[in-house]
């Protein structure tokens, strides 16, 4: 049995669990101020360009959009997000249970544009209504598509123009930096995004996303937000060597490359055999589109999600490759859907 459920399926990259285990007798402060936190946070601003970014560090996403959403907004203030957006469909309405309405906009590939946020600031126009303050996007989408570095500065400039911030959740960051359809440097996202996650769980250490918060209004009492929601580690450092580990020498990117690869190899593959997909993927997610006969063949041998059910007896399933994804457990994929397809 060989899972394609998900990324975060394995624990984490050897060069992570070296570095754990080299600092495990060494005595730290807690909650983040240890010097590993504190060297990973200046990796993480060398990187993006930003030295005068804040950065945190979290356990998980769920935990840190939540803490963002309920530290940067104010009581009548709402978030704009894609209808396919994680904190929409996967987080048990943790948005709002912040007090915070999210506004859902129906989107053909996961992607808000400018024109969608200007079209629901209008209709949110009086005391009556909400009032839209943050948006919220993902890169790699939740399903696996991506922003261009234009599609972010667009969506920067409508932002600003309108007084929103612009969130983005980076659970999947490094395959959608590494895509190779549109590529984005650190220095990008510090450039466009007010605030954004790097997301370490699904590519390549045990737990954790670190938060850089590159505006100034949002910066301050965030620690004591942070604390509030339950969001600080007393063994913080855990996420700061981590981190480290996984930053350093392209390690984390690198990372994004293999699990993007196998991904890109296993959706040519399936496409040569005539299956089609929910949308087309250039990221680390695939939705091939298979009958349901096939899967009931294909399901003894694989794990997988499925994604929704569709028309003729078919089903839109969720494949996922990772950091540590074997090529031979794609090319067997292949080779075992070749012979049930004949
Ligand atoms: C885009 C996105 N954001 C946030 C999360 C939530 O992460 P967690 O499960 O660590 O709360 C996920 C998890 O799948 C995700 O895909």
């Amino acid at each position: 049995m060989y899972s394609f459920r998900n990324d975060y399926s394995e624990g984490a990259h050897p060069a992570v669990l070296k570095a754990l285990q080299k600092s495990n007798a060494v005595q730290t402060p807690g909650y983040g101020t240890d010097r590993y936190c504190e060297e990973a946070r200046t990796l993480i601003r060398t990187l993006c360009d930003a030295p005068e970014a804040d950065v945190h560090f979290f356990v998980g996403g769920t935990q840190v959009n939540l803490t963002c959403c309920s530290a940067f907004l104010r009581p009548f203030e709402a978030v704009i997000a894609p209808s396919t957006g994680h904190p929409l469909v996967h987080e048990t309405g943790a948005f709002e249970a912040t007090g915070h309405m999210v506004i859902s906009v129906p989107t053909p590939n996961g992607k808000l544009t400018a024109a969608q946020v200007r079209t629901v600031c209008t209709a949110h126009s009086t005391e009556h209504m909400v009032r839209p303050r943050m948006v919220y996007i993902s890169n790699s989408t939740e399903i696996g598509t991506v922003y261009t570095k234009e599609e972010l500065s667009a969506l920067h400039k409508e932002c600003k123009e309108l007084g929103l911030y612009l969130y983005l959740d980076g659970a999947r960051l490094g395959s959608g930096m590494v895509s190779t359809c549109a590529p984005l440097d650190w220095p990008d996202l510090a450039q466009t995004l007010d605030a954004f996650t790097i997301g370490g769980t699904k590519n390549g250490i045990l737990f954790g996303e670190a938060l850089v918060i590159t505006k100034d209004a949002l910066k301050s009492d965030f620690r004591y937000h942070m604390k509030q929601r339950g969001a600080m580690l007393a063994k913080g450092r855990l996420l700061g060597i981590q981190f480290q580990a996984i930053l350093e020498k392209g390690r984390y990117l690198d990372n994004a490359r293999h699990a993007n690869a196998l991904a890109q190899t296993l959706q040519t593959g399936i496409a040569a055999l005539g299956y089609s997909f929910l949308v087309e993927s250039p990221t680390n997610q695939i939705f091939p589109i298979f009958p349901d006969t096939l899967l009931r063949q294909l399901e003894k041998d694989y794990e997988y999600e499925v994604q929704q059910p569709m028309k003729d007896s078919s089903t839109c399933i969720r494949l996922v490759t990772s950091w540590a994804t074997p090529e031979e457990a794609v090319t067997q994929f292949l080779t075992d859907l070749t012979r049930l397809s004949k």
